[in-house]
């Protein structure tokens, strides 16, 4: 079995992506082999800073290796190092249609307040790249955060109309999405997704401790005092026993029992000891990669090996469609 998935660096990391994605890659690297990469070409899609660019790629490393990401078992790179991206990207782009592009939920979200002068064609055609990375590792299994789902079935769509023109060549791909987990939302208004963007409602893989704590203890709760899962209801309460839930592996059940009688100052507590006790260790983790200097060598290497996988495929993708390669 092939499993792939990526982070677009792009931004501070958050609970979100680390609940949603990040934590759930590694039970993954057991499983299969398995291709995680960091999704730098499509930061570009949205403006961004040159050094913040780089200096986020590292962190997003770096916060792979800290997740528990193991280079021997799970083959980390950069999108960027492994040119049959966007070379599969510029034959697929030919597959995908306008109008499916632009039904795409992420595509609004990002676009609705540009002007069509300002967008540019990177964020309309993004799917087309992700289509890409996933095709090209034969992935069989994609872990992602709910948001992401759209476009792995946009990409299954494209797979079913690739391969009825030419036959069995790409492999149907699959979002795998957490029980529990999948939609961290935002701490100030928990009807939004927590995102990168987002500065107050955000916990940040990077905020110290006493900060993450004065988040949680300040998050918007609602009306009522008691510890329920009801999202229409109780969205802030039901965020935080997600939260709660994710971290401790348990199913929401079992987090509503364990709280049964508590007053919402002294959940909030316990929610803050939960996400302390898990991201102390793990920025601890974070600093000693850092401080080692081999993430760049990491990566210089996992592009290596991802080169082999994909430019197989690729060249399966190219003969496909008539290009002439170099053995014709
Ligand atoms: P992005 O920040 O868009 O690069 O997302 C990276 C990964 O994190 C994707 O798999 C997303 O689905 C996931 N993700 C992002 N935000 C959240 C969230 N608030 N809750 C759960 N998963 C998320
Ligand atoms: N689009 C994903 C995000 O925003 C990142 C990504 C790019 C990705 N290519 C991918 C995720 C391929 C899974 C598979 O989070």
């Amino acid at each position: 079995m092939r499993i792939l998935s990526g982070i677009k660096p792009t931004g501070q990391l958050t609970l979100g992506n680390y609940i949603g994605a990040l934590r759930n890659f590694k039970t993954f690297q057991d499983k299969g082999e398995c291709f995680i990469f960091i999704a730098d070409l499509h930061a570009l899609t949205l403006p961004i800073d040159p050094k913040v660019l780089r200096s986020n790629s590292l962190d997003i490393a770096a916060f792979y290796l800290a997740s528990g990401l193991d280079p021997k078992k799970c083959t980390l790179f950069l999108q960027s190092e492994v040119s049959a991206h966007a070379e599969a990207n510029a034959i697929l782009q030919n597959y995908l249609y306008m109008g499916e592009l632009s039904r795409m939920t992420q595509f609004k979200e990002k676009s609705h307040t540009m002007k069509d002068s300002a967008i540019g064609l990177g964020l309309f055609a993004y799917p087309v790249l992700m289509s890409a990375d996933i095709l090209l590792y034969d992935a069989n299994i994609v872990p992602v955060g709910e948001d992401q789902t759209q476009h792995i079935e946009l990409t299954r769509d494209l797979v079913n109309r690739f391969n009825k023109r030419y036959g069995k060549v790409l492999i149907m791909p699959k979002a795998e999405v957490g029980k529990v987990g999948k939609r961290i939302m935002s701490l100030s208004d928990p009807t939004k997704k927590m995102s990168k963007s987002d500065v107050k409602g955000d916990i940040y893989l990077k905020d110290d401790m006493a900060t993450v704590r004065k988040k949680i203890m300040s998050a918007v709760t609602d009306s009522g005092s008691e510890i329920k899962y009801d999202v229409e209801h109780k969205p802030g309460i039901s965020n935080l026993l997600v939260i709660y839930a994710a971290l401790k592996d348990i199913d929401l059940q079992a987090a509503e029992a364990h709280f049964k009688g508590y007053r919402y100052g002294d959940f909030k507590k316990a929610v803050a000891d939960a996400v302390v006790a898990e991201l102390e260790p793990f920025q601890k983790r974070y600093q000693e990669i850092i401080r080692s200097g081999k993430v760049l060598d990491i990566l210089h290497a996992g592009a290596k090996k991802a080169s082999v996988v994909a430019n197989a495929t690729l060249k399966r993708i190219k003969h496909a469609v008539g290009l002439l390669d170099e053995n014709q």
